[in-house]
């Protein structure tokens, strides 16, 4: 049989879940960039870096592990629960009703292969079709959002964004600017009656935006008053891995449903998520586990076991992580006002308040932030349009084709040559 000759039909889901969308095609077109072309400056993927202190501790815990042969043995022999280790979820719920005096208990905790599993279970629940005819959607309150939520919808057209505000900051010296939730837009497209939750990341993947603690208080309170719940994704935040170099409190509320996971700690290969929610939103993710996948890998879990009983994977962020990705933007940021002001460029970077990217505007460009993203391909630097975090908007917004999401975490040398040919090609690129 000549495989290419045959065309099953795909169901309408199956269709909109593996048809060809913008994003799939770069993320393709990135990972085949990289695989082919070793001299590649890879300033495009979400990994983290390899943070020597991490990694040492990592390396540590794996001896243990290894040497520890019932422990070994059980954590590769065994399935989970589809909720995940009755002991790792355990000690999450005692170390966070300790830490913060959060009224939870292992009921409302499930582990997911990764975070964007999680996510996955949580759009589709709580958005798309309802009984009725009627058809509910997910309300990012400030766009740019994470491209990996884009195409996560089983029904067309999950999401519902809102633009929001920029502000200058006083010490940015005219280039550093903040997004702002916008709470007149986002009170308008709750009015439309057609919000199932709102989901944000904290901080935003890709401009580094942390929420402020007043605006979460003031989405928790939206959110409460219709009745959905406010998913906070805490894939870079607090309470772990703590990625943030502004503060910000842990939040959470019965109506709160907390994403959390392992990657950023340096682990995702582990492949771990964590949903915090009200028991039958937790429920209903266990039962998604065991349908899709029975389990979900234990070893992220039992790595950091030690980690979360005693604590001590609260304080990874501020003593390893953060010293290391704050210096890293720091250092990135010098870099950029010295390479964009030499090619005499209009250029502004979003403050870098947590996670590891900068999120750079180009108002004066000519051509799209995508064709900018060509050319510096054949330059040899991998970045990500901005084009693709805007999905969701009902209008079109020209500040969505100027923006470029450069990963900073990468060796020193290779951003520092990246952001120079970044900066000789945009002011080629500008009016
Ligand atoms: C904002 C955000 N959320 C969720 C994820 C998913 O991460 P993982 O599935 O590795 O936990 C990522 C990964 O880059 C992310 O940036």
């Amino acid at each position: 049989m000549n495989p290419t000759a045959t065309a099953f039909e795909f169901s309408l889901a199956g269709q909109k879940l593996t048809g060809h969308s913008g994003i799939l095609e770069l993320m393709d077109d990135l990972g085949r960039a990289m695989t082919v072309d070793s001299d590649m400056r890879m300033l495009g993927g979400g990994n983290p870096a390899t943070v020597p202190g991490m990694q040492t501790l990592v390396r540590g815990r794996m001896r243990e592990l290894l040497d520890d042969g019932e422990t070994f043995e059980r954590m590769m022999l065994n399935y989970d629960p589809p909720q995940g280790n009755p002991r790792f979820i355990r000690a999450l719920a005692e170390l966070l009703q300790r830490e913060y005096g959060w009224d939870i208990g292992p009921q409302n905790i499930a582990v997911t292969s990764g975070g964007q599993s999680g996510l996955f279970y949580l759009f589709n629940l709580l958005a798309g079709r309802f009984a009725g005819g009627r058809s509910k959607k997910i309300l990012l309150p400030l766009a740019p959002e994470y491209i990996g939520y884009a195409d996560q919808g089983i029904e067309p057209d999950l999401f519902l964004a809102c633009r929001p505000d920029i502000e200058w900051l006083p010490d940015g010296g005219g280039n550093i600017f903040k997004y702002r939730i916008d709470f007149a837009a986002v009170e308008k497209a709750l009015a439309r009656g057609d919000v199932g939750a709102i989901v944000a990341s904290r901080p935003t993947n890709p401009s580094g935006n942390v929420l402020t603690d007043a605006e979460v208080a003031r989405l928790s309170a939206l959110a409460a008053g219709r009745n959905i719940p406010l998913i906070l994704d805490n894939a870079y935040g607090t309470p772990f891995p703590g990625v943030m170099f502004v503060p910000a409190k842990p939040f959470l509320a019965p109506h709160v449903i907390l994403v959390l996971s392992l990657s950023k700690l340096g682990l995702p290969g582990t492949r771990t998520g964590i949903v915090i929610a009200p028991e039958p939103i937790a429920k209903a993710i266990s039962s998604l586990t065991a349908i899709v996948g029975l389990a979900n890998s234990n070893i992220g879990q039992q790595l950091v076991l030690p980690w979360i009983e005693s604590g001590k994977i609260l304080e990874l962020g501020p003593k390893i992580l953060r010293p290391f990705y704050e210096e890293k933007g720091r250092v990135a940021t010098s870099w950029a006002r010295e390479c964009f002001n030499a090619a005499g460029v209009d250029w502004a970077l979003h403050a870098n308040e947590g996670a590891f990217f900068h999120w750079l505007w180009l108002k004066n460009l000519r051509i799209t932030s995508r064709e900018l993203y060509e050319r510096l391909k054949v330059r040899k630097v991998l970045t990500v349009p901005g084009e693709y975090f805007f999905f969701g908007l009902e209008h079109d917004w020209p500040h969505r084709h100027e923006c470029l999401r450069l990963n900073f975490s990468r060796d020193t040398e290779t951003v520092r040559e990246g952001y120079r040919i970044i900066a000789e090609e945009v002011a080629k690129a500008s009016k």
